[in-house]
C-alpha cells in the first residue's frame, strides 16, 4: 500500500469547489458586525484634523474609530522575531499616533451593522493632512547597509571569497549587467479578512486569512498584553497567499480593536485596492552584476549588487544575493546588498522572496555571458556546475541538477531549437528559445502533529498548519495512511487551528520537510503505543477503546552542520514575439526539477505549473506602478494589476528527476513551492532576446518595451 507517490486529486478539492470550504471571511458567527478602513491619501505627513460626524450619524454606525479616540495597545516586543519579520524597526500602531508613513496607512476605521453601511460611511470620514517631505524615489544613492540585526538573519551587506574584482579584470571575457525588477504583489485569488470574536472572560478568536496561526496568535498576545492561550486562532482554508499570509498584518489588530470597541464580533475584511497596501509584496529591486569567465566558459569572477526598497518603519530586506553564492562553482564572488528606505508600506516575502528576484537577475547576465563568450547557454551552466556548495564548501545532501539540465533539454528539444532566420520566422512571429536554473535553498524547523485512531477504523491527523493551495491536506493524509497501513479514504485531516498541536510558518518550502515528519512520528508514536508491528491490525489493539491519540514531533537534525540541502531545476522556454506589434506570447515551458522525494506527482505538477504561469506575469505582465509625485500605486485593482489569465498561457510541461534525500529529513522530500517560479521569468527574458537581439533589462517585458 503506497499513498505516498500517487497522483491523488485534492482531498479537499470537493470542499473548495462546492463552496463548503470555509475561508475566513466566511464563517457565520452571530451578531457580526462589519468593519472599514479608512486609508491615507498622502504620503508623508501629519493628519491636521479628522472630521468624523457626518460618518457616525449614517446609517447603520456604530463607531468610527480614530487616533483621537482608539486605545493605545501594549505592544510588547516579541524577542527574538519570527524569521518572517523585519530584524529591524517597529511594526506599524494603527490608530495610535497622527503621522502618515505612506498612502494606504489605515488613518480611521468605521464599524457598522453591514459591510456596505460600513464602507459607505468610510467614505464620509474628512481627514486633512500637513504633508511633509516623502520619499517616493527609488533612489539608489539613499541606499544604505543593512543593519547587523539584519546581517546576522542573513542578509548581509557584504560578502565576499577570494578576489573578485582583481579577477574581473583578468577575466578574458566579462558582461556587466544592469536589470530592474519592479514592485509585484501577491494578488492571491481571496483577499485577506479577520473575524475578532471577544468571549464574556476575556477571551479572543480570531478568523484569519493566514498561513501561521501560531504566529498570529503570538503577537496578537503581544500587542494587546493578554495571555495568548487565551487566544485561538482559525484559518482551515486560504486561497491562496504566496508569502502575503506570513505575517500578523496591523488590520489583524484592527478587528479585534474593533470588536473589543462595539461589544459585538466584527469582520474586517481588506478591500482590493487596500490589500495592495496592507498586506506585502515583493519590493521593488535594482541590480548590477559583473561576470567574468575564461575563453572555455568557466566562471573567474562575480560581483553583484543590488539595492531593495524597503518602508521608513521596518528594515525588510531578502536573500537576493544568496543564489549568486550557490548556484555556480566560481572562486571570486563578492556580493554588495543594500537598502532603500521609502515612504511605503513594509514588502514582504512574496513566492522565492529573494531568490526569485537574484535569479532573474543572475540567469539573464549568464545569458549574456553566453553569448559574450559564444556559447551554448545550457553548455554554459553544466560548465559551471557546482558539485558542491560553493559558499560553504559543504557537499550537497543530494543534487540532480544535471539529470534537471540534460532531461528538461531533451524534452524540450533545445539542441534542435530554431537558430536560422528561416526557422525562426512564422508568419508575423519570430520564434525565441532561452533556458534558466533554478535554485531554492531547503529548510526544515520544528512542528508536532498529532494522530489518533477510531475503533470504526478511521484516523485523524491534526497540526496547527496552513494550507494556502500546495494540497498540505492531502499530501499529509498520504504519509499518515502510509504510516499506518490505512487506506487514504480512512484518513482524514485538521489543520489551520492554534487548538491542534503547534506548526511553523507555512511558507518558505518547509511544510512537508517539516509537517510531513512530524505526522510520520505520530504514527509511528501510535503504533509503539498500541505494540503494533508494520502490517499488523492497529484497530484491532484498540483492544474495545474508541480511540488512542499520540502526539509526534520532527526538527532539525544535524544535517545542516555537514551538508547544504537545496531544491534545483531547469527551465526552458519558447516564445513568441511579434516584433510589430511588440506582443509575446509563451508557446511552451519545460522544466525539469529536483525537489527530493515527491509525495504527490499530481499536486507537484500542479505547483510547478502554478509557479510558471506566475513566472509568465513576473517577465510579461506584473508591475505594481507606483506614482512617485503621489507616492502611490496607482493600479491597485485586478483590471490594471495584469496576472497572467489563461490566454497567457501556452503549454507547459512539469516533471521531476530522480530524487530522494534522506539526509536532508526522513521522509526524503526537499521542498517545493519557491523553486517554482525560480528562472521561469529569466528563461522567458533570455528567449525574448533570442528572438528579438534585444536585451531589456527590466521586467516585464509589454509590447512598448519591444517595439
Ligand atoms: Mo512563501 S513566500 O514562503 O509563502
Amino acid at each position: 500500500m503506497n499513498a505516498i507517490g500517487s497522483p491523488i486529486s485534492r482531498v479537499d478539492g470537493p470542499a473548495k469547489v462546492t463552496g463548503a470550504a470555509t475561508y475566513a471571511a466566511d464563517f457565520a458567527i452571530a451578531n457580526l458586525a462589519h468593519a472599514a478602513l479608512v486609508q491615507a491619501s498622502v504620503p508623508a505627513g501629519r493628519i491636521a484634523a479628522i472630521d468624523t460626524r457626518a460618518a457616525e450619524a449614517a446609517p447603520g454606525v456604530l463607531a468610527v474609530m480614530t487616533h483621537e479616540n482608539t486605545r493605545r495597545l501594549p505592544w510588547h516586543p516579541r524577542d527574538p522575531r519570527p524569521g518572517v519579520d523585519p530584524k529591524s524597526g517597529e511594526r506599524l500602531h494603527p490608530l495610535e499616533d497622527d503621522l502618515v508613513r505612506y498612502d494606504g496607512q489605515p488613518v480611521a476605521m468605521v464599524v457598522a451593522t453591514s459591510e456596505v453601511e460600513a464602507r459607505a460611511a468610510a467614505e464620509l470620514v474628512r481627514v486633512s493632512y500637513a504633508p511633509t517631505a516623502a520619499r517616493t524615489r527609488f533612489d539608489p544613492a539613499y541606499g544604505h547597509e543593512p543593519s547587523a540585526a539584519t546581517a546576522k538573519a542573513g542578509r548581509p551587506g557584504d560578502t565576499a571569497r577570494g578576489d573578485p574584482e582583481d579577477a574581473f579584470t583578468r577575466s578574458e571575457v566579462t558582461v556587466d549587467v544592469p536589470f530592474v525588477q519592479p514592485r509585484e504583489q501577491h494578488v492571491a485569488m481571496e483577499p485577506h479578512a479577520t473575524i475578532a470574536a471577544w468571549d464574556d472572560e476575556g477571551g479572543l478568536t480570531l478568523y484569519d486569512k493566514s498561513q501561521w496561526v501560531d504566529n498570529v496568535r503570538t503577537e496578537i498576545g503581544l500587542a494587546f498584553g493578554i495571555d495568548e492561550k487565551r487566544i485561538r486562532v482559525i484559518s482551515p482554508f486560504v486561497g491562496g497567499a504566496f508569502g502575503s499570509g506570513l505575517r500578523t498584518w496591523p488590520h489583524v489588530a484592527m478587528a479585534a480593536l474593533a470588536a473589543e470597541r462595539v461589544g459585538r464580533p466584527v469582520r474586517l475584511a481588506l478591500t482590493r485596492r487596500a490589500l495592495f497596501t496592507n498586506t506585502g509584496y515583493r519590493p521593488r529591486t535594482e541590480s548590477r552584476i559583473r561576470l567574468g569567465a575564461d575563453r572555455d566558459g568557466t566562471l573567474s569572477s562575480i560581483v553583484h549588487e543590488a539595492i531593495g526598497q524597503t518602508s521608513t518603519y521596518e528594515e525588510y530586506a531578502e536573500t537576493t544575493l544568496t543564489p549568486t553564492r550557490q548556484l555556480y562553482a566560481c572562486e571570486n564572488v563578492a556580493t554588495h546588498y543594500r537598502l532603500v528606505d521609502m515612504n511605503v508600506n513594509t514588502p514582504s516575502p512574496m513566492r522565492g522572496p529573494g531568490a526569485a528576484t537574484g535569479q532573474l537577475f543572475l540567469e539573464t547576465a549568464m545569458d549574456e555571458l553566453a553569448q559574450a563568450l559564444g556559447m551554448d547557454p545550457l553548455d554554459l551552466r553544466l560548465k559551471n556546475l557546482a558539485e558542491r556548495d560553493p559558499d560553504s564548501g559543504k557537499p550537497w545532501s543530494s543534487k540532480a541538477l544535471r539529470a534537471c539540465y540534460e532531461q528538461a533539454a531533451e524534452r524540450f528539444g533545445w539542441a534542435d531549437r530554431p537558430r536560422d532566420d528561416a526557422a525562426r520566422t512564422v508568419g508575423h512571429e519570430r520564434i525565441g528559445s532561452g533556458m534558466a536554473s533554478a535554485f531554492y535553498p531547503a529548510h526544515r524547523s520544528k512542528a508536532r502533529a498529532s494522530v489518533t485512531l477510531y475503533a470504526n477504523g478511521g484516523a485523524m491527523v491534526q497540526a496547527a498548519t496552513s494550507d494556502m493551495g500546495p494540497g498540505t491536506y492531502t499530501a499529509l493524509s498520504q504519509v499518515a495512511a502510509d504510516a499506518l497501513g490505512l487506506p487514504l479514504e480512512q484518513v482524514r485531516v485538521e489543520i489551520g487551528d492554534t487548538a491542534l498541536p503547534q506548526a511553523p510558518a507555512h511558507g518558505g518550502s518547509i511544510t512537508m520537510a517539516t509537517l510531513g515528519n512530524a505526522v510520520a512520528n505520530a504514527c509511528s508514536r501510535l503504533r509503539e503505543d498500541l505494540g503494533v508491528e508494520n502490517g499488523g491490525d492497529l484497530v484491532a489493539a484498540l483492544g474495545g477503546r474508541d480511540s488512542h491519540r499520540a502526539e509526534g514531533s520532527s526538527s532539525p537534525g544535524k544535517e545542516a552542520q555537514d551538508y547544504e540541502s537545496a531544491a534545483f531545476g531547469a527551465i526552458f522556454a519558447e516564445v513568441r514575439v511579434d516584433p510589430e506589434l511588440g506582443t509575446v506570447r509563451v508557446a511552451r515551458l519545460v522544466g525539469g526539477y529536483d525537489v527530493g522525494r515527491v509525495v504527490n506527482p499530481k499536486l507537484a505538477r500542479s505547483q510547478c505549473i502554478g509557479g510558471m504561469v506566475q513566472g509568465i506575469g513576473m517577465a510579461l505582465t506584473e508591475e505594481a506602478l507606483f506614482d512617485e509625485r503621489l507616492g502611490r500605486v496607482m493600479n491597485a485593482n485586478l483590471a490594471e494589476y495584469l496576472a497572467p489569465v489563461c490566454a497567457d498561457v501556452g503549454a507547459l510541461e512539469a516533471f521531476f528527476v530522480e530524487s530522494d534525500d534522506r539526509i536532508f529529513n526522513p521522509l526524503g522530500v526537499k521542498g517545493l513551492a519557491e523553486i517554482a517560479l525560480c528562472g521561469v521569468a529569466a528563461a522567458i527574458v533570455n528567449a525574448v532576446h533570442d528572438a528579438t537581439g534585444l536585451r531589456l533589462h527590466r521586467v516585464p517585458v509589454t509590447p512598448e518595451r519591444i517595439v
